[in-house]
């Protein structure tokens, strides 16, 4: 395989131009290799090997168990299915917040096992050392501010960040910083529409919501609660576009109606 063939179709630079020219950004997680298959061959302009793999894949109450290695090994499997999305890969928690070398280390260790496109990370000014020292091995870094889900025990609730004006300019003067560092995008989670209308105007690069309303120039969705296979979780940013868990169910259910009745396999269906 040739070098080129290996550049994805969807690049860092691809998607500045997709907010100069207002054309919006499409993001979905994925965390294996057949599930990203299906997601990349559907179109998606991105695909973020998200911490959320600790909820969805391992079931557990936060993102903050899952470790380097696990985030490592659903990335790898991720990149192997996709020929065109750009791949970012989240850094787990506990993997940058200490010092900026530790943070560097963990980024290279990403992109070299894995062949992803690019890093997430979250926070804001509190980090901006990790960012910029990342970011100096040409590793591309996508940020995220508002929600952030590595720091629930600080937060204390799941419910939307920054409605008070000291948080908001927080948020702002942060994204600001980010983008002066040299990141490429920023993930906005679950603030009010308003402030991240702004944020997306102030902005050169472009912005990615989940539960930020429908300025900001990308929307992002766990792909497990948009198709419906995680039926618990029903915030008022999430639409469902498919009720897998159902269709699921049935399967398995008819399938071992199937087994018990000694209806399969059929003649045709053994050799
Ligand atoms: O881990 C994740 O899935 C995320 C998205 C919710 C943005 O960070």
């Amino acid at each position: 395989m040739s070098v080129e063939s290996k550049v994805r179709a969807v690049t860092t630079l691809r998607l500045k131009e997709m907010k100069e020219r207002n054309e919006k950004i499409s993001m979905l997680t994925s965390y294996d290799y057949s599930m990203a298959k299906i997601v990349d061959g559907a179109g998606i302009d991105v695909i973020l090997v998200g911490d959320s793999a600790a909820n969805v894949m391992a079931g557990h109450e936060t993102t903050l168990p899952i470790t380097l290695d696990q985030m490592i090994y659903h990335a790898s499997s991720v990149v192997r299915a996709v020929n065109r999305a750009l791949v970012v890969v989240d850094m787990p928690f506990g993997t940058y917040q200490g010092d900026s070398l530790a943070a560097l280390n963990s980024a290279i260790r990403i992109m070299k096992e894995t062949g992803a496109d690019a890093i997430k990370i979250e926070g804001g000014e509190e980090i901006i050392d990790s960012v910029k020292r990342i970011l100096t091995a040409g590793i591309p870094v996508m940020a995220h501010l508002g929600l952030t889900p590595q720091s629930i025990h600080k937060f204390g609730t799941y419910n939307v960040r920054a409605k008070e004006e000291a948080e908001a300019a927080k948020l702002i003067h942060d994204a600001h910083l980010l983008e002066e560092a040299g990141c490429f995008a920023v993930v906005l989670e679950k603030i009010p529409a308003t402030l991240a209308a702004k944020v997306t105007k102030e902005l050169s690069i472009p912005t990615i919501g989940i539960g930020a309303g429908g300025s900001t120039d990308g929307q992002v969705l766990v792909v497990h609660d948009m198709l419906g296979i995680n039926k618990g979780f029903s915030p008022r940013f999430l639409r469902r576009y498919a009720d897998l868990y159902t269709i699921m169910t049935e399967a398995v259910s008819h399938y071992i109606e199937d087994v018990k009745s000694c209806d399969f396999p059929n003649e045709q269906e053994q050799y």
